[in-house]
C-alpha cells in the first residue's frame, strides 16, 4: 500500500502514541493529513495538530476514518474503549494494542470475532532499552571530552547506520560485529569491557523481566 493511501489512528494521545507517530512522520510512512488523534482532553493534542495531524475527542471518528488503529490509552482503560469501539469495528480495521498486560486472547474476547488484532508490547521495553544504551554510549563519549550535542548526534547516526546494515543485509549481528573486529584494534578492546559487565545477559534478562511483568500484568 502506498504512504498516500495509509490512513493511521490514534486512540490516545500520549507518550507512547507521540513516540510512534513522530517515528511514522519523520520515517515519511504516512502523511500528517492521513492520521486522526483521538483523546478526552486537549493536553496531549495540541502537538499532534502542529504536525498536521487531525485531532478530535471522538474515539469513533478515530476508527471511522482509519484502516490501521493503535490503541494507545493505559491498560485499565482499554475495555471501556473497546467497548465503545466495537459496534464500528469492521473486517478491514487492524487493531494494534500497545497496553501492558492486556493479552491477545483478552483484546479478541474484547473485540467481535475475526477482527485482526495485535499487540506492539513485547518490543516496546527494548525500544527503551535502546534509549538508555544511546544515553550511556553519549556519556562515555562526553567523559572522553566529546561536546554533549556533537556525543547524541554521534551516536544516533551510529545506531541508525547499524540499524540500516541489519536490515539491509539480514546478517546475524555477531556476523556484523565480527566483520569490524580488527585483531588487537579498538572494536575488540570496548567488546571485551562489555563481556566484563555482561552486557548481552544482563540485556537478555531485562527482555524476560518485562516480558513476565506484561504476562502477571494480563492476568485476568
Ligand atoms: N510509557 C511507556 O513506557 C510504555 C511502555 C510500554 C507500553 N506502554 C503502554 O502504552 C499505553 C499508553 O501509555 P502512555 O505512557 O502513552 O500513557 P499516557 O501518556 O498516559 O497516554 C494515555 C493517553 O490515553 C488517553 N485516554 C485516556 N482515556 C481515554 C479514553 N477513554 N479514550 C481515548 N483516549 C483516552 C489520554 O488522554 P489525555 O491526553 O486526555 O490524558 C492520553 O492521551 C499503555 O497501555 C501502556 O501500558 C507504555
Amino acid at each position: 500500500m502506498e504512504a498516500e493511501e495509509l490512513r493511521v489512528g490514534f486512540v490516545g494521545a500520549g507518550m507512547m502514541a507521540g513516540g510512534l507517530g513522530r517515528g511514522l512522520l519523520r520515517a515519511g510512512k504516512v502523511p500528517a493529513s492521513n492520521i486522526v488523534v483521538s483523546a478526552p482532553s486537549d493536553r496531549n493534542l495540541g502537538v499532534w495538530r502542529e504536525w498536521g495531524c487531525r485531532t478530535t475527542h471522538c474515539n469513533l471518528e478515530v476508527l471511522q476514518e482509519s484502516t490501521v488503529v493503535f490503541l494507545a490509552t493505559k491498560p485499565h482503560v482499554l475495555p471501556t474503549v473497546l467497548q465503545e469501539l466495537r459496534p464500528a469495528v469492521t473486517p478491514q480495521h487492524l487493531l494494534i494494542s500497545l497496553a501492558a498486560g492486556v493479552t491477545l486472547q483478552k483484546l479478541q474476547r474484547l473485540l467481535p470475532a475475526g477482527t485482526k488484532v495485535l499487540r506492539l508490547m513485547p518490543n516496546l521495553p527494548c525500544v527503551l532499552q535502546v534509549y538508555l544504551f544511546a544515553e550511556a554510549m553519549a556519556e562515555g563519549a562526553v567523559k572522553m571530552g566529546m561536546p554533549v550535542g556533537l556525543a547524541s548526534r554521534i551516536t544516533a547516526q551510529t545506531l541508525l547506520g547499524a540499524a540500516k546494515m541489519l536490515l539491509e543485509t539480514g546478517e546475524h549481528p555477531a556476523k556484523l560485529r565480527g566483520d569490524v573486529c580488527t585483531p588487537g584494534g579498538t572494536t575488540i578492546h570496548g567488546l571485551y569491557q562489555l563481556e566484563k559487565g555482561a552486557l548481552r545477559a544482563t540485556v537478555m534478562n531485562a527482555v524476560q523481566a518485562a516480558t513476565e511483568r506484561a504476562c502477571e500484568m494480563g492476568e485476568d
